[in-house]
């Protein structure tokens, strides 16, 4: 099991890599650098994710400036201890979730997608960061092999509307058991599927759209009580 480091600078990441054939078991490493090593928003790489699964990837352009800087505010990032980050793709999300978090700060980020969780892995390299390959319905397992304590804020960019019902129903039980009571769960999505999903366990959410992105998206906050 990879460890976070004990000083974390400000751009390292830990990561972890795994063959498509072995998703059920992910595995971890951990690197050490200073910046990344490609632009994050790569929406060449990001494309070619959506042509090899659409139903997986669910948008054929990675999230605008304007989206990120929305789930900062909305989830909290900046005042955040442990943040989780469900779907990463090719990183803008999650490097925009890392230059606010605080430098003692925690972010893990589950990714299904092999080669974007390769890249990732490549492009990042911030102590503060655990890279995982698996579904999100494992949230729970990763947090517990890392040792983390219960997320302050969940950020989700996976298609529920696109994944077999029980499969989304797993991952929204996961969100709402592993968030601690104030913490905060943010979806973008295009479609309202995943309200649907998440309502049962953590109430109603506040809802708003994001235009300034392709395509416009729906933005879910939920507060657990
Ligand atoms: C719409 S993309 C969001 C990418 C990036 N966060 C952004 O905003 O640009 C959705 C991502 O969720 C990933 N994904 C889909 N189902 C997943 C699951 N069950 N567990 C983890 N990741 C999943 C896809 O592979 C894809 O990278």
């Amino acid at each position: 099991m990879a460890r976070f480091s004990q000083q974390p600078p400000h751009n390292n990441h830990s990561i972890m890599n795994e063959r498509p054939a072995a998703q059920a078991a992910a595995r971890s490493t951990t690197r050490t650098a200073t910046s990344p090593s490609k632009p994050l928003r790569d929406s060449a790489r990001f494309l070619r994710g959506f042509v090899r699964n659409p139903a997986q990837v669910g948008s054929v352009v990675p999230s605008s400036r304007w989206l990120e800087q929305r789930l900062v505010r909305n989830a909290g990032i900046a005042e955040a201890r442990t943040v989780v980050e469900l779907g990463p793709g090719t990183g803008g999300t999650t490097a925009a979730f890392l230059k606010a978090m605080s430098p003692s700060a925690r972010l893990l980020a589950i990714e299904l997608d092999p080669n974007f969780h390769e890249h990732l892995s490549q492009a990042f390299h911030d102590p503060r960061l655990a890279l995982e390959l698996g579904s999100a319905e494992r949230l729970a397992e990763f947090l517990g092999a890392r040792r983390l304590s219960p997320p302050d804020a969940i950020v989700s960019g996976i298609p529920f509307s696109t994944m077999p019902p029980e499969v989304s129903d797993r991952i929204a039980a996961a969100i709402a058991q592993v968030l601690r009571p104030g913490g905060r769960f943010v979806a973008y999505q295009v479609r309202a599927h995943v309200a649907g999903f998440a309502t049962p366990y953590l109430g109603e959410p506040q809802k708003e759209w994001e235009t300034l992105n392709v395509p416009p998206v729906r933005v879910f906050t939920w507060v657990k009580r």
